[in-house]
């Protein structure tokens, strides 16, 4: 037996004989939520690197990882905000890494320069579960698995309706965290569908501020653009201040397309300062605890989980929008 499967069995071990002196200690019934993998009490460690808080998806997909890894769901959580900064979460990960977590996470902020500490937690054997962006890599077997959205598929969507009912437009895109998976693959189907419609574009960093200077300096630049394609509601709003201090009307003058659906972004929808808004759903917290719990367990897990998302245009109503978590 290698290293690491004496660790999942020892973990796999461990679990069992938890259940099984629960079952004793209550006469047997069922019922226990102590299903957990590993450490003397019980509990699963997990680190949890979050790459920031620059948007409103960020805070809710925040929100869902704290309300999911609590102590009485079985997780001893360590949570570090690493503030868009690549440095801060490649130290959350070792500092993970020296503490002997059972598990770590974390929503890597642009796709490549993994690959040194990917191989660390490899040779310690903690699992890794990649969550939100993907990453690229050399190392084999860098994580466990991985959960997000299909931002590809999100891209396509947006380029569907803007073929449909915009198909002349002028477009700035409005870029979010260059090199970050979201950004790179949002914005694929744009260029490629609609590449020669494209007069600019710029990052926002997802960020409500850098979307707006982005936007002032576009309204600059780019006088003839009548689209603002834009990798997040976040910066939309932004884009919307700007285009309204410009003296244009934004979802008729400057019509705009955005992603996450926020309740902000479809309040600006209903609005109509916002023309269409593919979703990405951040609430996906329980689902990345099932997989850490799965992984942990050494159960078997899918490569892959994407979390569904869908779209809306200006017909959504308040009702709607008044009954989002997020
Ligand atoms: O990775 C998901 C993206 O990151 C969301 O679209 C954006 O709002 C966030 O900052």
């Amino acid at each position: 037996m290698n290293t690491k499967s004496t660790r999942r069995w020892v973990v796999g071990a461990v679990a069992a004989f938890a259940a099984l002196s629960l079952a004793a200690c209550s006469g047997g019934s069922s019922g226990s939520d102590d299903t957990k993998g590993s450490g003397g009490s019980g509990t699963i460690t997990v680190g949890f690197s979050q790459l920031g808080a620059e948007s409103g998806w960020r805070t809710a997909n925040t929100e869902s990882v704290k309300a999911a890894f609590t102590k009485d769901k079985g997780f001893d959580l360590t949570f570090v905000d690493a503030q868009q900064k690549q440095e801060n979460q490649i130290k959350a990960i070792r500092d993970f890494i020296d503490q002997g977590v059972d598990a770590i996470a974390f929503s890597p902020v642009v796709e490549t320069g993994w690959d040194q500490v990917l191989q660390e937690a490899k040779d310690a054997e903690i699992p890794v579960v990649l969550v939100d962006r993907t990453v690229k890599t050399s190392v084999s077997d860098p994580y466990a698995t991985y959960i997000g959205n299909d931002f590809t598929k999100e891209g396509e969507t947006a380029v569907a309706w803007i073929k449909k009912n915009a198909a002349d437009a002028k477009i700035f895109e409005l870029q979010g965290t260059l090199g970050s998976s979201a950004q790179v693959d949002r914005e694929k189907p744009v260029d490629a569908e609609l590449g020669s419609q494209i007069v600019g574009k710029a990052s926002g960093n997802f960020t409500r501020a850098e979307g707006k200077a982005a936007t002032e300096a576009a309204l600059q630049a780019y006088p003839d653009m009548t689209m603002i394609v834009s990798h997040n509601d976040d910066m939309a709003l932004g884009a919307i201040e700007a285009i309204e201090a410009a003296g244009k009307k934004p979802g008729t003058d400057i019509k705009i397309v955005s992603f996450d659906g926020v309740r902000d972004g479809l309040q600006a929808l209903h609005d109509k300062k916002i023309n269409y808004v593919v979703e990405c759903n951040p609430v996906y917290g329980d689902q990345i605890a099932d997989l850490v719990k799965k992984v942990v367990g050494g159960e078997d897990v899918p490569t892959r989980t994407i979390v569904p998302d869908e779209a809306f245009d200006q017909t959504i109503t308040q009702e709607t929008i008044d009954a989002r978590k997020y």
